[in-house]
């Protein structure tokens, strides 16, 4: 007789059975395999690096010696104890510790973020946001950017890195699309497989993540993603592929559930695709708190569940010793956590050693990567490059206060931060700076209060209670924004209401402990609340009540009001027109755990802004943003250079673009949509936000740019759009089949202008005349980073792989060649083609 657990095992190893039938049967899935690498070799040249990439990690023992070994030795709690996270009691301050069993000479695991370097307790190299690395267009670069990060983590005691996060933006409104790479299948696989070999050729263990569908992060917990076929495998599992080819040691699962079941017990993704399609070795780790069942998530391919055992610890234990989970489902988990270890030399009786860090030369590949990823996106009168020996306003917060990384789990703790206002400083004449758009508040005027109570600085020790009940005055109607500052964590702050209004209550959850990266925190570290709210004039009850708890507790409440705005931007006007050019530092500081609500520039900056450039029309916006905003403004702006979150040497390599010391190199991996109402996932609330717990990717195929092509609609920058200081000319297109399939896209670029420069010519193709689906009007086939001296021309040979050229067909569960005559554009944007030709698809496949 089966047990219910049996029945449950047999039903879904069944259905995984009948899904990999429908996957089933490869021609294209082998080269597939290679074509991340070889897109990634089309891209820089990659091949030899690749070649490398191993060069930290050993040969595996042979199969069968040490591993198993090992497996038939541990006790059953042993091998358990290996299957899930706990506490670490010499904790470096990363995510995550699995414990090994020294008895047997296992080590412990120590897994730390993440995306844009390092996440311990201690200093390590801030990188710029994955999304900027992503904007050079680079995979070689991608690949240095791995290797500081590998190099790192190695020498700050960690083992496994929760990175590279490859999850695509779908909206413009995803709270981490800082953290990730584009809006384009392939340029997200090329820079993932890069980037991979990057940190494992130092020995450190990536993960991949989320697997899959983390696309949001409003209801990120709960959401049932639901995606055909096609979509799934064409366009969001295509970098994860990449990533596996590239020998990725671990996955990591999403939160989401795909299909009605949660990520991280998902037998087709965690074992029909990923294991029995892509053939993974390496080990499934829960994304943290994700797990949510003992037998099922373990059965379905889940090895390691993190942070904590609350499914896999003592529930694990009891369901092998009672016979409802087989020992062979442990020890397959096991087997492939200890293999993946055995892979990086870590079972090794001298297991490699911990390099030291290098700090100078992560700043110069953190520099680096800045300044190619540096997008111009406008520029008019020639307003940048600025010229130096004049006068210059910097304003906005972010302009004095570097706003180095995002928020969440991808926050690092930098080496260093320069102000942009010290390093604009050093090439101007001379430099005024005005905040513009305040983010700490203003303390509350003392004759607002009755009874007057000091609210700016106070301290509660320890075991004490401080509380207030007064009056706050209100001279005017007016909208203000209050400002809670406390020391101690979210749990225990001040309890502020006004009327009966709690203005800071607790968010469930993440948001809580994720806040954002730049406002969330006061210069001196305290932490900060915003609470906006429209006031009338008169008297409000005010109450506080602060517990000093264990440790003491210091806050402070301040307020911004409308009248403190009025001045904050009057003065902003005052040096605007006081100076020959405007730097205006514009901030949105995203994280995980929420998306934006908004597309638009938080707080006042868009009127701030709006005044700034009356005043001067010579003003450069500088965007420190996680993703696309709107600009209502934008006509105004003489220029408006993107930086998302340019890490620690963003102070250096924005300065270094302004002045024109190095050409602006970064292009647009997203599409920035002309306003909220018109972009891939706008207007329908089953697209986005979803609707009863389920979001529907009815969309398709059409991601990002593809979309605003299949619908005629201008986003207000295409994907792929960037300005450099100089001009290109592209000239003589030509198309060819390639031997064994894929096409070889030939054509001339020609740096046409007087000064050294960058240009990123994009190779798009246009669907298959033989295939009857629904396919794009462009898709993104290949692309070519290239600096050219003034009048320098080059040939260029950019490789569209078989893989490019195939659709996942649902009819077959698999890929299917599109044969026939595919159009090729060549441009500088996917709305700016410049050259047009095409090839036979088919000829020599
Ligand atoms: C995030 C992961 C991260 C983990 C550990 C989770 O909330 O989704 O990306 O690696 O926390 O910090």
């Amino acid at each position: 007789m089966q047990t219910p657990e049996e029945t449950r095992t047999v039903t879904r190893t069944a259905s995984r059975r009948s899904a990999l039938r429908l996957l089933a049967g490869a021609a294209v899935t082998a080269t597939a395999a290679a074509a991340g690498g070889a897109e990634a070799a089309a891209g820089t040249g990659g091949t030899e690096a690749a070649a490398g990439a191993e060069g930290h990690s050993r040969a595996a023992t042979a199969p069968g010696t040490r591993v198993d070994d090992l497996v038939a030795r541990l006790t059953l709690p042993e091998k358990t104890s290996l299957l899930h996270g706990a506490s670490d009691p010499h904790t470096l301050g990363q995510a995550g510790h699995v414990p090994g069993v020294p008895r047997l000479g296992i080590p412990p695991l120590r897994l730390a973020d993440g995306p844009a370097g390092v996440r311990v307790t201690a200093r390590a190299t801030a990188l710029p946001a994955p999304v900027l690395l992503a904007a050079a267009f680079d995979p070689g670069l991608a690949r240095r950017y791995g290797q500081v990060i590998g190099r790192e983590g190695r020498a700050l005691g960690q083992d496994v890195l929760l990175s590279p996060m490859v999850n695509l933006i779908r909206t413009p409104y995803a709270g981490r699309n800082f953290e990730t790479f584009a809006e384009d299948p392939l340029l997200a696989a090329d820079l993932v497989a890069a980037e991979t070999e990057g940190i494992q050729g130092e020995g450190l263990i990536a993960t991949v993540k989320h697997f899959a569908l983390n696309n949001q992060e409003k209801d990120r917990e709960t959401v049932d993603v639901r995606v055909g076929e096609r979509a799934l495998h064409e366009v969001y599992l295509r970098a994860f592929e990449a990533a596996v080819a590239a020998r990725t040691g671990a996955v990591m699962a999403a939160y989401n559930k795909v299909g009605g079941t949660h990520a991280g017990e998902n037998a087709d993704l965690l074992t029909g695709v990923l294991r029995e399609r892509w053939g993974f070795d390496g080990l499934v780790m829960s994304d943290w708190s994700a797990t949510h069942s003992t037998a099922a998530a373990l059965a379905a391919g889940l090895d390691l569940e993190m942070p904590d055992g609350k499914h896999y610890g003592a529930p694990l234990l009891k369901a092998v010793t009672d016979g409802t989970v087989p020992e062979a489902h442990v020890d397959r988990a096991v087997r492939r956590v200890l293999t993946v270890m055995d892979r990086f030399g870590l079972l090794d009786a001298d297991p490699p050693p911990r390099p030291a860090r290098d700090a100078a030369a992560g700043a110069a590949v953190a520099r680096e990567v800045a300044e190619a990823g540096a997008t111009l996106l406008r520029n008019e009168r020639g307003t940048l490059p600025l010229a130096p020996g004049r006068t210059v306003a910097v304003i906005g917060p972010t302009g004095d206060r570097p706003l180095v990384g995002g928020g969440g789990s991808a926050h690092v703790v930098p080496d260093r931060a320069d102000r942009p206002l010290d390093t604009i400083g050093a090439r101007a004449a001379r430099v005024t700076y005005a905040l513009g758009e305040d983010v700490f508040g203003k303390r509350l005027p003392a004759d607002a209060l009755a009874p007057a109570a000091d609210t700016d600085s106070r301290h509660v020790p320890a075991g004490e209670t401080w509380t207030y009940d007064g009056t706050l005055t209100v001279p005017e109607a007016d909208e203000w924004t209050f400002l809670l500052h406390y020391s101690a964590e979210p749990t225990r702050r001040p309890e502020v209401r006004l009327g009966d209004e709690n203005l800071f209550p607790l968010a469930p959850g993440y948001t809580e402990y994720f806040p954002g990266g730049l406002v969330t925190a006061a210069p001196d570290g305290l932490a900060v609340r915003r609470r906006t709210l429209r006031l009338t004039a008169g008297r409000h009850r005010l109450r506080i009540t602060a517990a000093g708890g264990k440790d003491g507790q210091t806050f402070r409440l301040r307020r911004i009001t409308g009248a403190t705005r009025a001045a904050d931007v009057a003065e902003a006007v005052r040096a605007a027109r006081a100076a020959d050019d405007v730097v205006l530092f514009a901030y949105e500081d995203a994280t995980e755990g929420q998306d934006r609500t908004a597309l638009s520039l938080p707080g006042g900056q868009d009127r701030l802004i709006d005044a700034v450039t009356r005043a001067n029309p010579r003003t450069t916006v500088v965007l420190n943003t996680s993703s696309a905003v709107t600009m209502p403004w934008l006509a105004r702006t003489g220029a408006v250079l993107q930086m998302y979150y340019p890490g620690q040497e963003g102070a250096a390599a924005t300065a270094a673009v302004l002045y024109g010391e190095c050409d602006p190199g970064g292009r647009l991996t997203q599409t920035f949509p002309a306003d909220g109402d018109r972009h891939p996932v706008a207007g329908d609330p089953r697209r986005y936000p979803g609707t009863h717990g389920t979001v529907e990717y009815t969309e398709g195929v059409h991601i990002g740019h593809r979309w605003y092509d299949a619908r005629g609609v201008r986003p207000l920058f295409p994907f792929g759009h960037g300005l450099s200081y100089t001009s290109f000319a592209y000239t003589d297109p030509e198309a060819r089949p390639v031997r064994g399939g894929g096409l070889d896209v030939s054509f001339t670029v020609r740096n046409t202008g007087r000064r050294d420069g960058v240009t990123v010519a994009q190779v798009y193709l246009g669907p298959s005349p033989d295939l009857r689906l629904d396919q794009p009007v462009r898709a993104l086939a290949g692309y070519r980073r290239l600096a050219l001296r003034a009048g320098e021309r080059r040939r260029v040979t950019v490789r569209v792989t078989s893989r490019t050229l195939s659709c996942w067909d649902p009819r077959r569960h698999d890929w299917v060649l599109g044969t026939g005559r595919r159009t090729v554009w060549i441009g500088a944007s996917s709305a700016d083609l410049r050259l047009r030709t095409g090839a036979d698809a088919g000829a020599l496949a």
